[in-house]
């Protein structure tokens, strides 16, 4: 389930943020001092989700237009949304990130239509390279940024769809081999 936070996410959130496992590829584990200066109800903005499972948090989704990727970005003018995603580690490895990706995607594409999202992830980050990949992401290009490669890619409503087709009629066949065969 997707819904916005509250406070009893609290200490949820301070797992997640002060996590060394969660932060190998985002800028490593908040201090102490940072953490316990977390909100009282953290991550209540625009575009933020809690993702909640047997009622407790697990993760959190993020849409929010920031200014992450390269220069020349799909749609600059405009500032596009990105798409993000932290999830605690016991909750890894059971597509429940895909699963709650998905359906903000889903629900993005309903209230935004035609729009584009775009995605920044470190190309080490193997976990999360394949769950965009699986949500039907596609390279834009590759960059260095914070002393790593970070790998851009964009989302376009039909595309993703239409990706997810041609996967199922072609299993075993990834988004861009499809796009490109
Ligand atoms: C990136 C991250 C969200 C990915 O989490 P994840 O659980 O691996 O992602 P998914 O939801 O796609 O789950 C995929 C795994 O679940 C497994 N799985 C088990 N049951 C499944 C099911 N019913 N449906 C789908 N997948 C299932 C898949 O086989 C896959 O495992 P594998 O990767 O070992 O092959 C997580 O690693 C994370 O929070 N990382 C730290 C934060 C981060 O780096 N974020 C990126 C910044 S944008």
């Amino acid at each position: 389930m997707l819904r916005e936070s509250e406070a009893r996410d609290r200490p949820a959130f301070i797992e997640l943020l002060g996590s060394p496992e969660v932060g190998a590829y985002v800028g490593g584990a908040r201090p102490p001092d940072e953490l316990e200066r977390t909100p009282e109800v953290p991550g209540r903005r625009v575009g933020v989700f809690v993702v909640e499972l047997d009622g407790a948090m697990i993760g959190t989704v993020m849409l929010e237009r920031r200014n992450l990727g390269p220069k020349d970005r799909v749609r600059p003018e405009r500032g596009e949304v990105d798409l993000g995603y932290l999830f605690l580690p016991k909750a890894w490895g059971y597509g429940y990130a895909a699963e709650a990706c998905a359906a903000a995607l889903d629900w993005f594409a309903g209230a935004c239509p035609g729009e584009p999202i775009v995605l920044v992830t470190q190309s080490a980050n193997d976990r999360s390279m394949r769950l965009a990949e699986k949500l039907g992401f596609v390279e834009e290009t590759r960059f260095e940024a914070f002393g790593a490669e970070q790998w851009f890619g964009v989302w376009f409503p039909g595309h993703a769809a239409q990706a997810e087709r041609l996967a199922d009629r072609h299993p075993g066949a990834n988004h861009r081999g499809t796009a490109e065969g």
